[in-house]
């Protein structure tokens, strides 16, 4: 906790809180680390960075069936984000759908998408225009070169790009 009090105060400090945002992962292992009782130390960090008032809070929670990544435990979202008093950005395993109905439950501010993003570059167009979405390919996820990265065609392109 004061690690991450006084990292992002630092970088507040140098670059302006309004430009500093903070991503936690309260649910589900995380890089081999795994809270017993995540719920009182990820409220104290919210409530930490708002006193910090940096410009958002980004929650990564996997679902319990999460495809990347599982929580396990139901939602914690809904109980941090009364601590923090800045938008909070919901992340992981969202449907344009999912994204939608918890926006307007007012458990977050945004959205954050990762994968979809990868195969899909257009992906706002996609979700207003309610097109199909392109499945990313695990296997070049981590390229060094443009595959993977760049060779996935808008909607309605050819699918030549793609090499693989
Ligand atoms: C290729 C790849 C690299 C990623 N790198 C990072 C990273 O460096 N830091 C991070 O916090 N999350 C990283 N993530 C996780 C994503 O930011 C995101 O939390 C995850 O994909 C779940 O969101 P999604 O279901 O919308 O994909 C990465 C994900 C992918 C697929």
């Amino acid at each position: 906790m004061r690690l991450l009090r006084e990292v992002t105060q630092a970088l507040a400090d140098a670059v302006g809180a309004d430009r500093t945002g903070v991503r936690l992962s309260p649910n589900g292992e995380t890089q081999g680390v795994r809270d017993s009782d995540p719920l009182p130390v990820f409220i104290a960090a919210a409530e930490a960075l708002s006193s910090i008032g940096i410009a958002h809070l980004e929650l990564r929670e996997p679902p319990l069936d999460g495809t990347f990544g599982v929580g396990y435990l139901p939602p914690l979202a809904p109980l941090i984000r009364p601590a923090f008093k800045g938008p909070v950005l919901l992340n992981s395993d969202f449907s344009a759908a999912r994204a939608q109905a918890d926006l307007d439950a007012g458990i977050g501010d945004a959205v954050t998408f990762g994968r979809p993003f990868i195969a899909n570059p257009d992906l706002p167009r996609r979700i207003a225009e309610g097109l199909p979405l392109a499945a990313d390919d695990r296997a070049t996820w981590f390229t060094q070169g443009a595959d993977g990265y760049l060779d996935y065609p808008p909607a309605g392109a050819s699918a030549r790009l793609r090499s693989a």
